[in-house]
């Protein structure tokens, strides 16, 4: 793992890995080899991890987090430095497993992925049994993205190629897939004759302290629209595939992507909105948060807050808003996909509703299709919306895994359904491309929504022109 030491590998995938090896789906002599600028010895690390992460996991498996401790190795490599005593540090500890599964994680940011696959390539690390895993973002736009791509293609076989989007590894998410293919009452439904539009929600509680220099270069958009949203969308619209393989899943998921309509020039203004949050109560601002620099006009720019109506042009989908939406400090933290049906054709009873199917992916994975029915009573007949819902808690009683342990599950096993391909991740950098060359260019900066609340007036009013409204409702 390289960035092994870092936020993203103490919250996530050690806990993640340490779930895995538990369950049993790491071979024997698996070694967990974290790499960082950071000079620690595997003592140290260990010490780290131990402070860190055994909070984290259940506490009733003493002997089975020091057989996970044991596992854990530190090598210090300065890539693109001239030091290369690291990587001979590595090809030591790795000497003798040329024949075992090798996985190289890149935790870094996405400039170091080339240089990375360079390097361990120069130290002839690369066998082929290894694998590259590559966090998000991959990149910052369609050119670079597609530089970071050709780098480490030099060095990679596509099939090698792991890009990571924790949201396919949630639960929610391939149940949409068997909720969409292995019943038969939705299909014939799922299309603009039944669907009058789709709402997707990512929002959040939680602000950006201390993750400025990330954040003011990124912002919603990169953060969150590019991959998640967009994973989101692309499986919710995707057309059945022949098979449940690799190849077939991803080949309708970027159809999708090339089927949405871009956004460009004036239209950019009318079909997307952003914001940034302000200060209210106790919480700051997003200029206010605690961060090693002060604010600069890149802060001032950036978007915390994102909202977009997209279209898919193509027969099933003509004239279905898909709303996207997204943001840091809101009210609560929730994802979900709102699939919204039109009226019945002709309503004899007064008060109906629209039939409404939400999946929710956190914080409590489940489904929910909001029905009418009649309340008890005698006279009138009065309806009321009910929801058939199913809770994965309530309804299987196994433990539901992490995003990341199923992930890191899959790399393990070679199998790559759940990963972006490169034409995935490049078709949705080319949609997203357009929007942020208008926000770059436009004078006004983000709207301002006090902390703690959905979004400033812009998002309301991009479903509030068309007489929609966001679903805020609790599950
Ligand atoms: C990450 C983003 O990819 O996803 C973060 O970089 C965000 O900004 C996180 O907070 C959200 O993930 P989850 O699983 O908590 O919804």
């Amino acid at each position: 793992m390289f960035g092994g030491t870092g936020d993203l590998s103490m919250r996530k995938l050690i806990p993640a890995l340490y779930h895995s090896d538990r369950d049993g789906r790491l071979a024997p002599d698996t070694r967990i080899i974290a790499m960082s600028r950071g000079g620690l010895t595997d003592a140290d690390f260990r010490g780290k991890v131990d402070a860190e992460v055994r909070g984290q996991v259940p506490a009733d498996d003493p002997d089975g987090w020091q057989r996970f401790l044991g596992r854990l190795h530190h090598v210090s490599v300065d890539v693109g430095g001239q030091n290369r005593s690291g990587w001979s540090a590595l090809s030591r500890l790795l000497a003798g497993y040329e024949q075992r599964d090798r996985v190289f994680y890149l935790a870094s940011p996405p400039a170091t992925f080339g240089p990375f696959c360079r390097e361990v390539h120069r130290a002839g690390l690369v066998t082929p049994r290894s694998r590259v895993v590559l966090e998000k973002p991959l990149g910052h736009d369609l050119a670079s993205a597609q530089r970071i791509n050709d780098e480490v293609g030099e060095i990679f076989d596509e099939r090698q190629i792991f890009r990571i989007d924790h949201y396919l590894g949630k639960e929610t998410v391939q149940n949409l897939l068997v909720l969409r293919f292995a019943n038969a009452f939705l299909e014939p439904i799922w299309n603009s004759l039944w669907i009058d539009h789709v709402q997707i929600t990512a929002a959040e509680t939680v602000g950006t302290p201390g993750r400025r220099g990330y954040y003011d270069q990124a912002g919603a958009l990169r953060d969150m629209v590019q991959n998640h949203l967009l994973q989101l969308l692309t499986l919710t619209a995707m057309e059945p595939p022949a098979r449940n393989d690799r190849e077939a899943i991803r080949d309708e998921k970027v159809k999708v992507l090339q089927a949405l309509r871009p956004i460009t020039g004036g239209e950019v203004e009318r079909f997307t909105v952003r914001g940034q949050y302000t200060g209210a109560g106790d919480m700051p601002g997003y200029l206010d948060e605690p961060a090693s620099t002060p604010p600069t006009e890149a802060s001032r720019r950036v978007e915390t807050f994102a909202a977009i109506r997209a279209e898919i042009k193509n027969w099933r989908w003509a004239g279905v808003p898909f709303y996207l939406r997204t943001g840091k400090r809101m009210p609560y933290r929730r994802s979900e996909i709102v699939v919204q049906f039109k009226d019945v054709p002709h309503s004899i009873f007064p008060g109906g509703s629209p039939n409404r199917l939400v999946l929710r992916l956190q914080p409590e994975e489940g489904i929910e299709l909001h029905i009418m029915a009649k309340e008890p009573g005698a006279g009138e007949v009065t309806l009321k919306p009910v929801p058939l819902s199913l809770s994965f808690g309530k309804t299987f009683t196994t433990r539901v895994p992490e995003a990341y342990e199923r992930l890191l599950t899959d790399v393990l096993a070679g199998n790559p359904t759940l990963f972006m391909r490169r034409d995935e991740v490049e078709a949705a950098w080319r949609w997203i491309d357009p929007i942020l060359e208008a926000w770059k260019a436009d004078p006004v900066l983000p709207e301002p929504y006090p902390a703690g609340t959905t979004g400033p007036a812009g998002a309301h009013e991009l479903l509030g022109r068309s007489g929609r409204a966001w679903h805020e409702e609790e599950l």
